[in-house]
């Protein structure tokens, strides 16, 4: 098959129409750019699902000096604490920047933002947009933008599939649509992908989801950091769907509890209940349901009657589910629901490949640490796309002559839930992640979920302790010294050879 080959001229190229990729673009205008996208414009980023807003210290009581303690209090000792006060003393200009571009935040009669309160917030500070239907209306307003600036050219139906590096700079994106492979000569990409739910089996992400940035900047050298912390949402929908939809912390925010089939609080003697850290929350209730008991959320006293016009998007899908949360309670269950890890990349977002830069949940900035505080990832998104704006702006748009691969390994994860969802859910423990290293071993080289599994796993592995939403059942308490941890794919390769030489358990006694 012949590959089409497009130079261009030096435009840099973003992959991705989620919020991240989409503010990139929209900050470069008026330099020209190249938007890769999937599918249509946003259609399957996670960014359109997003039911909780963006945290930002806007109401009298708050100020950024809060968000920043109950942001490292979240990550658990991991968080770049410079990074982390950088981002949240941004954050209100950035909505402010969000309304500009026509976005519609929830106001109060007299205008004011309507401010929403999440677990581990010590203050109402989450700004939403119809309700629960924040990322649909964010995504309205930005496609909009995108699509009405000129110098932004979009190609939609492109699937990025390979980084082309010479000499530890980028040459250049290979891709692929219905029609053949393309190849995109640039010397600038900007990763914003998103995040890896489609690697299991109960995630609230789009199933398309599936770590492909990661594995683009893996096979292209950069480093990966923080890859074991992955944070489940405590209240995912417990019924057939997959994707699981959602039940927003914000659900807990305006009084709703969690209970058990018998109707008790189980979450009563844990310090902060129902609006304990997230982690917290995810880990006692799949201790409930591993115990046999089932968990429900009752929403009937609180919120109460106005529970279905809060909250329309997750009052819908519970219709569907065939639950009328006014008179019965909502089956929930944990389920993956965002990557802390990601490419590591600095305050610019520039990753280890000269001429890389990742944004929103791909990258890992330090922010969130070992638990992302909630509604932090959006603000993430739009605050960290203007520095990586600025940034590829001012870089040289440098370009090389690469020779160009043509081996495009398969985006296929179907396979690999079961397995990385056994080996890397809430609760872990060193057995069965060498179990999954010895699986995904062998298939790495042919498969991107194995390729970026086994290094999730490898991470898991190496980390020995149990903090934020890395949890081991084998080291149950935290290390002394909080580090984060880095890896590229070279080594995780290394470190797997390791584990499958040594032989399991059962065939060494
Ligand atoms: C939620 O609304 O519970 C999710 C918000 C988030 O993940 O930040």
């Amino acid at each position: 098959m012949n590959m089409e080959i497009h130079n261009l001229g030096g435009r840099p190229v973003i992959v991705g129409s989620g919020i991240a990729g989409l503010m990139t673009a929209l900050h470069l205008a008026p330099e020209p750019v190249i938007l890769l996208s999937r599918t249509q414009l946003g259609a399957d980023a996670s960014s359109t699902w997003a039911q909780g807003g963006l945290a930002a210290s806007l109401g009298s009581d708050d100020e950024p000096s809060l968000h920043l303690a109950d942001t490292l209090a979240a990550g658990d000792g991991l968080c770049d604490a410079d990074i982390a006060r950088r981002i949240v003393q941004a954050a209100p200009a950035a909505i402010e920047d969000l309304a500009r571009r026509g976005v519609r935040f929830d106001r109060t009669p007299e205008g004011m933002l309507l401010l929403g309160l999440e677990a581990a917030h010590s203050r109402r500070r989450i700004v939403h947009a119809g309700g629960d239907g924040s990322g649909r209306e964010i995504m309205r307003a930005l496609v909009a933008g995108v699509r009405s600036t000129p110098s932004i050219t979009i190609i939609e139906g492109v699937e990025a599939r390979r980084l082309a590096v010479e000499d530890n700079a980028i040459a250049g994106v290979l891709a692929c649509c219905p029609t053949g492979p393309l190849f995109f000569g640039t010397g600038r990409v900007v990763l914003a992908t998103g995040g890896i739910g489609g690697l299991f089996l109960d995630s609230t992400n789009p199933s398309g989801s599936c770590g492909q940035g990661l594995t683009l900047a893996a096979r292209a050298g950069a480093a990966l950091a923080d890859l074991e912390f992955i944070q489940f949402h405590p209240t995912a929908l417990d019924g057939p769907d997959r994707p699981m939809p959602l039940i927003s912390e914000a659900v807990r925010g305006e009084g709703a509890t969690i209970v058990d089939e018998t109707g008790q609080r189980f979450l009563e003697g844990v310090p902060g209940a129902e609006l304990a850290a997230r982690d917290v929350v995810a880990r006692a209730i799949w201790k409930h349901l591993s115990n046999g008991h089932r968990a429900f959320l009752n929403v009937r006293e609180k919120p109460g009657p106005t529970f279905a016009r809060q909250f329309p998007t997750i009052a819908s899908a519970c219709r569907s589910a065939g639950v009328d949360p006014a008179r019965g309670l909502i089956p929930i269950r944990p389920a993956q629901h965002y990557h802390m890890g990601g490419v590591a990349v600095d305050g610019a977002g520039r990753t280890s490949v000269q001429g890389l830069w990742a944004c929103g949940e791909v990258a890992s900035t330090g922010l969130h640490g070992a638990n992302r505080l909630a509604s932090n990832s959006l603000t993430e998104a739009v605050v960290c796309a203007r520095c990586v704006a600025d940034s590829v702006a001012s870089s040289p748009c440098g370009q090389r002559k690469p020779a160009i691969a043509g081996d495009q390994p398969s985006p296929d994860p179907m396979d690999l839930r079961p397995l990385l969802s056994r080996a890397l859910g809430v609760v872990r423990e060193g057995e069965g992640l060498k179990a999954s290293i010895r699986g995904l071993l062998p298939l790495a080289a042919a498969s991107d979920p194995a390729a970026i599994g086994l290094m999730i796993a490898i991470a898991a592995m190496q980390r020995q302790e149990s903090r934020g939403a890395h949890y081991r059942t084998d080291f149950p308490h935290r290390a002394a010294v909080a580090r984060r941890s880095e890896l590229t794919l070279d080594a995780a390769v290394v470190a797997a050879q390791d584990v499958a030489c040594s032989l399991p358990l059962e065939e060494a006694i």
